[in-house]
């Protein structure tokens, strides 16, 4: 899908604001602080349903407001899409085509991959900065993913609610291996998905990396589960559901102690190695945001080949990039259908002309 319009109103330091966007190239300009990625920001919800920046919906609002609401007109071909979320009295309320939907009927509906400067922290941050990552993208393109996260969520808390009691009581619960039954069978799903995600985009994470920094560095997604390891032989559900029964098994007295569940998918994490080094560890500046520019675009490819042309947001994208490293991203770009990029000065999107989207101080001062 690709998104024709959007309207703001009192989100960020937008009050009011309509946005027409070009079907292909579309390039936001302003000076610093000015509304640039509060608008990409705003694409980005109406796609997952959340921001990509900020985790409270309050600070959204525009100051002193009471409420924020983005809608946005979506075409998919020739159908039109009406995408509405609003925001006001601690509530979310979501609409597609005016009928109220979940936050999860959102995700997948429009397709947008993102890529903007908070990115740095796939490489540097912490564990659940890379979750995110594989959840919001696996999820978009693989529906029954999304499920098995909703589950494994209730799964959960169910399980750590009966290690509290125990830790509090002190006796073993007794029930728990329903518990460990469901945990296990949810998980190594999502486990499952996740390492197949990784290999599927590994290639062209590759040969993007390659491509931006014009080298020929090897690289390696590597998933590590937390408590137990995978390498290469581990090749089915049923090999991942064993691992992850005898962790479990091995690990019910501490768990006990601490009062919830430490292996699963909630705590697992994942790396990016170039020539067998981890980036986070051995990478410069430059490496690390090629490395997660390159993922970025393998997250698109994979989207587009998938389920179709994601909307594709990339925020300040050349900022820190020398020119050649520049020229090989706009060459890698001009394969997505829609792009919309920020910039404070002005960018070449390759051969295309670009619709131009200027901000100044939350308004719109031009658009096309
Ligand atoms: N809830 C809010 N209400 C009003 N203004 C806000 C709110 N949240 C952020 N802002 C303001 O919005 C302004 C623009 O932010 P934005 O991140 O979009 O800038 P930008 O154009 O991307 O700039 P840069 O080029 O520096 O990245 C900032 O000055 C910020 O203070
Ligand atoms: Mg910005």
């Amino acid at each position: 899908m690709r998104i024709h319009q959007i309207r703001l109103t009192n989100f960020r330091n937008f009050s009011d604001a309509v946005v027409t966007f070009g079907e292909r190239r579309n390039l936001i300009l302003g000076r610093n602080a000015q509304g640039k990625t509060n608008l990409l920001e705003a694409i980005h919800i109406l796609g997952v349903g959340r921001s990509h920046r900020e985790r409270r919906e309050a600070n959204l609002v525009k100051f002193g407001e009471t409420f924020y609401r983005i809608e946005g007109v979506f075409f998919d071909k020739s159908v039109r899409n009406v995408i509405e979320v609003a925001y006001s009295e601690q509530r979310k309320r979501i609409r597609i085509n005016a009928k109220e939907a979940r936050p999860v009927d959102l995700i997948g509906f429009a397709g947008v991959v993102i890529s903007s400067p908070e990115d740095i922290a796939l490489v540097k941050g912490a564990p659940g900065v890379r979750r995110l990552f594989l959840d919001v993208a696996i999820s978009q393109i693989r529906r029954e993913y999304l499920r098995s996260l909703q589950r494994y969520v209730r799964v959960l808390d169910q399980r750590n609610k009966l290690l509290k009691q125990a830790q509090l009581s002190g006796q073993m619960p007794s029930d728990i291996s329903v518990w460990n039954t469901k945990l296990v069978e949810i998980g190594a799903a999502i486990v499952r998905l996740r390492l197949e995600y990784l290999e599927e985009i590994e290639k062209d994470v590759e040969s993007n990396f390659q491509k931006i920094s014009r080298t020929r560095g090897k690289v390696g997604l590597i998933y590590k589960p937390k408590g137990y390891d995978v390498d290469s032989d581990v090749d089915s559900l049923e090999a991942v559901e064993s691992l992850m029964a005898d962790a479990l098994t091995s690990l019910l007295e501490a768990e006990v102690r601490r009062g919830y569940t430490l292996i699963g998918p909630h705590v697992d994490d994942f790396c990016f190695k170039v020539d067998g080094r981890d980036l986070r560890l051995f990478g410069s500046e430059g490496e690390q945001r090629t490395a997660v520019l390159a993922i970025r675009c393998a997250e698109a490819q994979e989207m587009k080949a998938k389920r179709g042309a994601p909307i594709v947001l990339l925020d300040d994208v050349f900022a820190e990039l020398d020119d050649e490293r520049s020229r090989a991203l706009t060459a890698l770009i001009s394969e997505f259908d829609q792009i919309i990029l920020t910039s404070s000065r002005g960018v070449s999107l390759g051969d295309e002309a670009a619709r131009i989207i200027e901000i100044s101080d939350g308004r719109i001062v031009r658009n096309g």
